[in-house]
C-alpha cells in the first residue's frame, strides 16, 4: 500500500523534546510527499477523532518548547479491544494510512497493540524515566537530569550552611535511572532506587559515616518508586534523628523535571528519531520503535518493550557508592 497520509501523536507522561519530534515527523513527512495529521491528547484523541492537518508552518516555533503542542494523555480506554476498534474506525474515516506514536512504555505497548491489528505503526522512544527496553537514552532524560542537577547544586549550598542532609526525590515510577544518574552527576552521598532494596538503617549508617568524616552536607537522591520514598524516610528519621547526625530536610522535585525547554541533546535526539520514524513508516515498516541503541538511531521491535525492563545500570550503582566517600 502506498502511504499517503500519516498521523502523529504523543502519549503518556510528556517529555521535553516531544515537540522537536513532532516537528521532525511533520517536516520529514511533507518532504517525502506525505500529508501529516496531528492527533490531540494521545490515544484518547484517536478514539474521539481529534485529528487536524499539520503543515510545515504549523510546527514553526515549537522546537525549543517543552511539553507537547498536541497534548498528551494516559488513555485506559485504548487498552480495550472496543477502544482500539473505535480508534481504527476513526483512522479509516480520516483516511490515515499509518501512525507515528511518540511516548514511553505504556504508549509503545499501545502502539504494539495497534500494529497487531495490521495497522502500520512506528514508535519513538520518549520518556524522562529512561526505562524503555533496548534504548540507551530516551527523549527528555537529558533535560530532566539537568533540571535535577540544578536543584541538587542549589540545595548543596543551603545544606552546607546549616550542616543538613537533604532527601531529594526525583521522578521514575519503576526505574531508578534518573536518581542514579542525578546522584552520580550531582555528587550524592546516597542514592535510593526501586531496583535495589535499601533499609533506612543502611542509609542512616551512610549518613552517620559522612557526618563523622566531617562532611558539611549530605544529599540523598531518592527515586519516587523506591520502597522507602523521601517522605517515608523523613517520617522514619523524625523519630531517629540521632541515627544520621545531620538535620534533615526534604525536597520533592516532581513534575518540575518534566517541564521547560529541552536542551540541545534532546532536541537533536528527538529530531533524529522523529525523522527516522516517519521515513521508515513511509518505506512500509511497521511494529518497530526508533531509539538510540548502542549510540545509533535504530529500529527495535515493539514486542521488545513488552518482554523486559532494562536492568539497573550496575556501573552507575558502583560509581554512586565509590564517589560518595
Ligand atoms: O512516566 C513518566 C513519569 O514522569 C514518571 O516518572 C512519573 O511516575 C509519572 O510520569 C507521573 O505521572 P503523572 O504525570 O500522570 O502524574
Amino acid at each position: 500500500m502506498t502511504m499517503k497520509r500519516v498521523a502523529v501523536l504523543t502519549s503518556g507522561g510528556d517529555a521535553p523534546g516531544m515537540n522537536a519530534a513532532i516537528r521532525a515527523v511533520v517536516r520529514t513527512g511533507v518532504a517525502r510527499g506525505l500529508e501529516v495529521v496531528g492527533v490531540r491528547q494521545g490515544y484518547s484523541g484517536l478514539i474521539d477523532g481529534q485529528l487536524q492537518p499539520l503543515g510545515t508552518r504549523d510546527v514553526a516555533g515549537i522546537l525549543q518548547l517543552g511539553g507537547t503542542m498536541l497534548g498528551s494523555a494516559r488513555a485506559p480506554e485504548f487498552q480495550t479491544p472496543e477502544g482500539r476498534d473505535r480508534a481504527l474506525r476513526g483512522l479509516g474515516q480520516h483516511r490515515v494510512d499509518g501512525v507515528v506514536v511518540i511516548g514511553g512504555n505504556g504508549s509503545l505497548a499501545g502502539a504494539q497493540a495497534l500494529a497487531g491489528t495490521g495497522f502500520p505503526v512506528v514508535g519513538v522512544a520518549s520518556t524522562i524515566d529512561n526505562d524503555v527496553n533496548g534504548a540507551d537514552i530516551t527523549i527528555g532524560v537529558d533535560t530532566a537530569l539537568n533540571i535535577a542537577l540544578e536543584a541538587i547544586d542549589r540545595l548543596k549550598t543551603t545544606a552546607s550552611s546549616h550542616q543538613r542532609a537533604f532527601l531529594v526525590e526525583v521522578m521514575g515510577r519503576n526505574c531508578g535511572y534518573l536518581a542514579l544518574a542525578a546522584g552520580v552527576a550531582g555528587g550524592a552521598e546516597v542514592v535510593v532506587i526501586p531496583e535495589v532494596e535499601m533499609s533506612p538503617d543502611a542509609m542512616a549508617d551512610e549518613l552517620q559515616a559522612a557526618y563523622t568524616r566531617g562532611k558539611r552536607h549530605a544529599i540523598v537522591v531518592v527515586a519516587e518508586g523506591a520502597r522507602w520514598d523521601a517522605l517515608a524516610l523523613a517520617r522514619h528519621f523524625e523519630k531517629h534523628r540521632e541515627r544520621i547526625g545531620f538535620e534533615l530536610r526534604v525536597t520533592t522535585l516532581g513534575h518540575v523535571q518534566r517541564g521547560g525547554a529541552p536542551g540541545a541533546f534532546d532536541r537533536l535526539l528527538a529530531t533524529r528519531l522523529g525523522a527516522a520514524a516517519v521515513e521508515r513508516l513511509a518505506d512500509g515498516e511497521s511494529g518497530t520503535y526508533m531509539a538510540l541503541a548502542r549510540g545509533a538511531v535504530t529500529p527495535l521491535p515493539l514486542q521488545q518493550v513488552l518482554t523486559a525492563k532494562p536492568p539497573p545500570d550496575r556501573e552507575l550503582i558502583r560509581l554512586a557508592q565509590l564517589m560518595a566517600r
